[in-house]
């Protein structure tokens, strides 16, 4: 089957689908993005995706492309026309493009953002086989830029860095800066120890992960001790137990950091129970 895209307006056959060689998004990495889960055939913190992308666009001095009741509408038609039942929904919105190329940012006024969406289809997202072996870690330097509260697609680090762990038979790669963890390529690390989970506090230097929210609102509504704190690789590598989270993986066990394996080896009780209770919750209040 075709996948069925949004560009500007139009869904279109994903072949027909077009955007301007001088769009910014794709001459300056200039844009942002956001990606939704999909389970049941509706869409997991949906809310919390419109909220970061609006805040995404005004720290970037960006126009808001659609109204919020507008991108649920594109959203859920998406998912209709391509029939997902478990998957992902990827948006872009970048600063679009003036037919030409300069640094300086083109008046909004006659330069319109570019707005792209479309469906991924990941028939075993929520029953991943990947989350019950659990996931592999090594930890790179983080030479990323400093907003990393915004959620730009300047994802070339990250790429590079999941290459880096591929090339390590590993599976992922957490971020250090100035001794301490940030997060991972594409989620928000954790670990636990003696029963507390420790995770970095929110600030300019890791992304306000959605998935991160709702997963501490549960951790403490289950009675978890949390502490946000700075943390460093070695303390990680000593916990019992360590995790992700994202809206593409949920919550994600990890088993191994730089070959040291934690605990037995194999996904840790608390990151168990988080991802039961954030799939069981999600899909209560998906829309
Ligand atoms: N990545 N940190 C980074 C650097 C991320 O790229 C992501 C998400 C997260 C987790 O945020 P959330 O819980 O809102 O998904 C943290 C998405 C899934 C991606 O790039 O595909």
């Amino acid at each position: 089957m075709t996948r069925t895209v949004y560009v500007n307006g139009e869904y279109l056959p994903e072949t027909e689908a077009t955007v301007s060689i001088f769009d910014r998004g794709f001459l300056m990495a200039d844009g942002v993005y956001e990606v939704t889960s999909v389970l049941g055939g509706k869409l997991i913190d949906f809310e919390g995706h419109v909220v970061r992308l609006a805040r995404s666009l005004k720290e970037l001095d960006m126009q808001p492309a659609c109204s919020r009741g507008e991108l649920l509408e594109i959203h859920r038609e998406l998912v209709k026309l391509n029939n997902i039942d478990e998957g992902l929904v990827y948006l872009q919105v970048t600063r679009g493009s003036d037919g030409d190329r300069d640094f300086v940012f083109p008046d909004p006024k006659t330069t319109k953002p570019t707005i792209v969406l479309f469906t991924q289809n990941k028939p075993n997202l929520a029953d991943n086989p990947a989350a019950k072996k659990g996931a592999k870690i090594i930890s790179i330097e983080d030479i990323r830029w400093g907003r990393r509260d915004i959620k730009t697609v300047q994802l070339l680090y990250p790429s590079m860095g999941k290459m880096m762990a591929k090339k390590a038979g590993c599976d992922d790669a957490w971020l250090i800066e100035d001794g301490h963890v940030t997060e991972g390529t594409s989620n928000n690390a954790y670990f636990v120890k003696d029963g507390t989970i420790v995770t970095r506090p929110l600030s300019t230097d890791i992304l306000h992960g959605i998935t991160r929210k709702a997963v501490l609102r549960m951790a403490a509504e289950a009675q978890l001790k949390i502490e946000e704190r700075l943390f460093t690789i070695d303390e990680a590598k000593e916990a019992d137990e360590a995790f992700t989270t994202s809206a593409s993986a949920f919550v994600m066990p990890v088993v191994e950091i730089d070959g040291v394996a934690l605990g037995d080896g194999t996904p840790g009780p608390i990151a168990k129970r988080l991802r039961e209770i954030y799939l069981d919750e999600s899909r209560k209040a998906a829309i």
